[in-house]
């Protein structure tokens, strides 16, 4: 008797994570902040995951979605004075206005009130976060942000860190913490969620980054050009 309720309390266990595994909880363009953490010019030269080009070409990417849906948009740098660096200048002028946050000291920007402070002031839920290191800036505030609430979202390709190894156990970490790992190109896709919303936007922001995107609307555009 003992032994089958504990069979039939495993069972329910099991069942509710089947259940809470198959939650799919997507971005909504009304309801997402996007968080840049420590996209520092010195802090760039650790990113040894992805190539320098495409690394840069990846958070440029996610930055322009960001732009393209319009979304609230927080950028935060640590000690900008030291060898971390300046905040990648290309990214900062994109977000002339948007609030920056330069940390005094803690690694991990949720423990920064200022920090905290934007974000809530966002009033938005969902917040799609990305950075330098992945392992550390990024993992530390995603876990702090889902404890607090949030419903997390890491770039994956916006994200960079020494190597593959470090990477793979920062990832592995997050996602039991319950975060959700996705690319820049997903992030555009389902913040869009239909080509008539903005067609010629979103075709506009992939050409731009992905350089088989482009050939993919030089094709189509000279198809269209030799029916007329
Ligand atoms: C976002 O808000 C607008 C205006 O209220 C609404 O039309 C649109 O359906 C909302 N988008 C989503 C994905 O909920
Ligand atoms: C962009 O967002 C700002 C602030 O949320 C708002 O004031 C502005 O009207 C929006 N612009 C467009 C084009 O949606």
């Amino acid at each position: 008797m003992r032994f089958s309720i504990t069979t039939a309390l495993i069972g329910a266990a099991v069942l509710i994570s089947t259940v809470s595994a198959d939650f799919y909880n997507r971005l909504n363009v009304n309801d997402t902040a996007f968080l840049f953490i420590d996209h520092q010019t010195g802090l760039f030269s650790l990113v040894d995951d992805y190539k320098p080009d495409a690394f840069v070409n990846n958070v440029m990417g996610l930055a322009e979605t960001a732009k393209l849906f319009n979304a609230s948009t927080i950028l935060t740098t640590s000690r900008e004075d030291g060898p971390n660096g300046e905040l990648l200048p290309s990214l900062k002028k994109l977000f002339p206005d948007a609030p920056h946050i330069a940390r005094p000291g803690q690694i991990n920007a949720w423990d920064d009130p200022e920090f905290v402070k934007a974000v809530k002031n966002t009033g938005k839920k969902q917040l799609v976060i990305s950075g330098i290191v992945t392992d550390v800036c990024v993992s530390f505030v995603a876990l702090s942000a889902k404890k607090a609430g949030y419903e997390v979202f890491v770039v994956t390709d916006a994200s960079g860190t020494f190597n593959d190894a470090v990477r793979d156990a920062a990832w592995l970490r997050m996602q039991a913490g319950g975060v959700q790992l996705m690319n820049w190109f997903a992030v555009a896709c389902e913040l869009g969620r239909d080509w008539r919303r903005d067609m010629a936007g979103m075709a506009a922001l992939f050409a731009g980054r992905i350089p088989a995107y482009a050939h993919v609307m030089d094709s189509y555009n000279s198809a269209q050009a030799a029916a007329k």
